[in-house]
Order: structure tokens, then C-alpha cells, then sequence
């Protein structure tokens, strides 16, 4: 995830050398567990099953490719937040990793709040009967429509991220009578250790108001005078795929020297501050995630010290985690169409979806596993490209990996932790129809967002 991101097309520099890849794991009949949802278990007969369901009778069910989501892990992740942070801080589930009703619904019950950041994530919140306090509308760019519904409808906070909107939502919120509880999101000038397109709070780049030449502090000065703001916090959000907290140590430190500051000028003490979403999962074996626990620990210990080192009573903290609560807990179930051997290369392995499921390959130079899924094999292992079927060389899915050197067409393969910026990231494109999601629990299984249909994209075009 560091280098930036290549031109369009192939890699052809990526072609390495025999000997240079990481050995494949001793049993690739092993599913680690660091990467699959929590369910998944190889049976007697070496299927791959989820919340006690064969991959095999899904596909058979549900076609492939599909996204199957383990509800009963997203439902334990989603309280391991929630307990981890306790009562004294609130978790704000990021939708923008992966939103349906469903999920909504498995959230509200779970006693987290949600984030969202654009209308249609607002009007899928509401219509699953999420409470509208515990919603934080985000975005960097808000439309008119958008803020004067999320003032309507009562959200908990809006976000704001630039001097316009401290007066296009002051404006709105006046016009209807009420008085709109915001926060200011600003850049603390930390360099997330992640890919330059989803680091977000170094000072070059578009999202937030920059601590630096005091435009924060004067941004916080002008929301504070307007009527129809009340002004809650500071927000800063980092980067995304992050493990090392040391990132989340300087934002809090600048964070809470802004409450200081504020203090100091204006006698007023901001009662919360939110620290963002951004931690990392893993993706291969190779990552190391830390638990929701520690970070709730260490996040807490780092604003605790540094208000009392400032003075300040400590704030109310929140998180946004998105990807750490759903990325986890789905896996993308695909066909294989073809396999085809480039001598001295790698075998390439052509699968029924590709960069429409998940562009996050072509896109940051994601890592991704894979596993042969609808059996065991104890064939040599082989190493592999993992394609879609899209017209482009650089539609890769999973880059470089090891599966067992008899796979064959029809063998089901499966893409661990694609629950996260996936399906919510997938696309059209080849007019290629976006899979379903199906949620697996306890033995049974049930669609909550349904494959597209040809008559989808039909009633679109409108001839
Ligand atoms: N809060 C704010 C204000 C955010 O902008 C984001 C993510 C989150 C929370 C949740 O971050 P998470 O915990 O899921 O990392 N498409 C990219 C990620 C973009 C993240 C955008 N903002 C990817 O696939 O890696």
C-alpha cells in the first residue's frame, strides 16, 4: 500500500523474478483465521462453509460472484466496538464501508451509531428506523438538499469541513427554527503510513479545515457566534488501513491543543472530540490488526493524558470504524472460468466478477488471499494472478497468491475480507451487473441486497 498509484493498464514491471514471492502457507487447505469471518470452517469434505452453510449449495442458491457476509461476525465486531469504548464514548459505524438496511438495522440493535456522508447514505439510515440523533452527516462538499434534510430530519451532528458550510448550515438550520449541533473537522497535519489516496489529514489535499495558520481555531470563532450552530467538537480523521497508532497519538495531541486554545479565547470548553475511523485489518496473513480493546485503551490513555496535561476536562470521545467491523466479515464467492499458464510467469485465473466487485486491487494496490473453497486439494501448490472478466489488463483481483496446481474451471474460489469499500465501490462497468450480498447466520441464509438484473441497467437507459 505505499507505492502510488501506477498508470493505466498493465504492470508489466510487476513481473518478478522466480524465488522473489513469499513461500505459500504449508496447508492451502488451511483457512486462517486472521482473515476469515469468524464461521468459516472447512467441512469433512473439504467445502468451505459459512455460518454452517457450504460455499457450494450458496453459489448453487445464489450465483456467483456474490458477497457472503457472516452476520453473527459482524454482529460480534460490531459489540466488540461497542464494549471496547463503553459507555462514556459512542461508536459511529462509517457507511460509506458497506451500508444496507439490514446492516442498519444489526447496528441500531447493537447500540452503535452510524456515520454517513452523502443523502442516499442518509435516506437508507432512515429508512431502516435508525433513530436520527445517531446519525453524523459527513461530506466535504454537503449539497443544499442534502444539509436541509439532515437538519430536518434532527440528526445528532453534522460534520463541517469548510467555512461555506459553517454558514450553509448555520443559514438552513436558522430558516427552520432550529439549532444544529456540529462539529468542525480539520487537518491536524499527520502523515497516515497508508496509500496516499486514503491518507486524510496531511495538510495538501481536500478534506477538512488545517489546523495550521489558525484557520481552525478561526473557523471554530465563527461557528461559535452563529445562532443556528452549536458547536459540539473537534473531528479529525487521519487515513484509512491503519495500524500504527502513532498517528492517532499526534491528532490528539493537536486536537486537544485546539481545545485549548478555544478554552483560552473564548471561555468555552468543547465537550467532545471525535478521533475518526481509519483501523487497519488484515487482509493477508501478514497484517497484524490490533483488538478493538487496545485500541479503545490507547485511544482513551492519549486524550485523557494530554487534557490533563492542557487542564480540560476530558471530552467525549467517538470512532468511526468502518472497514475494522465489516471488511472482516465477508468474503467474495467467484467461479472460476478459465486457467491459463504463462510459462516462467504465473498461471492466471480468470473468475466470473473482477474490478467491478472490487476495485480496490487496481486502485491502491491492494492485497488480497484467495482460497479454493468448493473442496480440499493436496495438490503442489501454484502461483496465481487472480482476473476478472473485464477489458482492461490491469482488472486484477488478487495479485500474487498460491492455490492448489489442479484447479480447474467450475472450482468455486473465495476472496476473504472484501466486506469493506467492495460492494459500496463496485461498479457497472462492462455493464457487468453488481452482485448480491447475502447474509449467512446460524444456517440459514437470506439476500439483503440483491444481484442486479439487465432490466436494472435497462431502466436506467432511457433510450
Ligand atoms: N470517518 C471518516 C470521516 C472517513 O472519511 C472514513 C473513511 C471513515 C470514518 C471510515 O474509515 P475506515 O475505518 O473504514 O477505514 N475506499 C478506501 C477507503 C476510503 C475511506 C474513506 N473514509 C479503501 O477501500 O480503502
Amino acid at each position: 500500500m505505499s507505492r502510488s498509484a501506477h498508470p493505466a493498464g498493465p504492470r508489466h514491471a510487476d513481473v518478478l523474478p522466480e524465488g522473489h514471492y513469499a513461500a505459500p502457507a504449508e496447508d492451502l487447505n488451511a483457512l486462517d483465521p486472521k482473515v476469515w469471518a469468524h464461521t468459516v470452517a472447512r467441512d469433512a469434505d473439504g467445502v468451505v462453509t459459512v455460518g454452517g452453510l457450504p460455499v457450494t449449495q450458496l453459489a448453487e442458491e445464489y450465483g456467483t460472484p456474490a458477497y457472503v457476509l457472516d452476520e453473527a461476525d459482524f454482529r460480534d465486531r460490531a459489540r466488540a466496538w461497542r464494549t471496547a469504548f463503553g459507555a462514556d464514548a459512542d461508536v459511529f459505524y462509517a457507511g460509506k464501508a458497506f451500508l444496507s438496511r439490514a446492516v442498519v438495522r444489526w447496528l441500531d440493535e447493537e447500540g452503535l451509531n452510524l456515520d454517513v456522508c452523502s443523502g442516499g447514505e442518509l435516506a437508507t439510515a432512515l429508512a431502516a428506523g435508525m433513530s436520527a440523533e445517531r446519525i453524523a452527516f459527513h461530506g466535504n462538499n454537503k449539497s443544499p438538499e442534502e444539509i436541509e434534510r439532515a437538519v430536518r430530519a434532527g440528526v445528532g451532528r453534522i460534520v463541517l469541513d469548510s467555512f461555506q458550510e459553517i454558514v450553509r448550515v448555520a443559514h438552513v438550520a436558522q430558516t427552520l427554527g432550529k439549532r444544529q449541533r456540529v462539529q468542525i473537522r480539520i487537518t491536524v497535519g499527520v502523515e497516515a503510513h497508508t496509500h496516499e489516496f486514503i491518507a486524510t489529514a496531511h495538510e495538501d489535499q481536500k478534506f477538512g479545515i488545517p489546523l495550521a495558520g489558525g484557520q481552525a481555531a478561526e473557523a471554530v470563532r465563527r461557528a461559535l457566534q452563529l445562532d443556528g450552530l452549536e458547536v459540539i467538537g473537534i473531528h479529525s480523521h487521519i487515513g484509512s488501513q491503519i495500524f500504527d497508532m502513532s498517528g492517532f497519538e499526534v491528532a490528539a495531541h493537536r486536537v486537544v491543543g485546539l481545545l485549548k486554545d478555544i478554552r483560552d479565547e473564548h471561555g468555552v470548553e468543547l465537550p467532545e472530540i471525535d478521533l475518526g475511523g481509519g483501523l487497519g485489518i488484515a487482509y493477508t496473513s501478514d497484517d497484524d490488526p490490533r483488538e478493538p480493546h487496545e485500541i479503545a485503551k490507547a485511544l482513551t490513555e492519549i486524550v485523557t493524558r494530554e487534557c490533563e496535561a492542557a487542564r480540560l476536562a476530558t471530552p467525549r470521545i467517538s470512532v468511526e470504524p468502518g472497514r475494522a467491523i465489516v471488511g472482516p466479515t465477508a468474503f467474495t464467492l467467484y467461479e472460476v472460468g478459465t486457467v491459463k499458464p504463462l510459462d516462467g510467469l504465473r498461471t492466471y485465473v480468470s473468475v466470473d466478477g473482477g474490478m467491478s466487485d472490487n476495485i480496490r486491487t487496481a486502485l491502491y494496490d491492494a492485497e488480497y488471499s484467495v482460497a479454493l473453497v468448493s473442496r480440499a486439494s493436496d495438490a503442489e501448490p501454484m502461483l496465481v494472478r487472480v482476473v476478472g472478466k473485464h477489458c482492461e489488463s490491469g482488472d486484477i483481483v488478487v495479485k500474487d497468491a498460491f492455490l492448489p496446481g489442479d484447479l480447474a474451471p467450475g472450482d468455486l474460489i473465495a476472496v476473504p475480507a472484501t466486506g469493506a469499500y467492495c460492494r459500496s465501490m463496485a461498479s457497472n462497468y462492462n455493464h457487468a451487473l453488481r452482485p448480491p450480498v447475502v447474509s449467512v447466520r446460524d444456517g440459514a441464509a437470506r439476500v439483503i441486497v440483491r444481484r442486479e438484473t439487465e432490466e436494472d441497467l435497462l431502466r436506467l437507459d432511457v433510450g
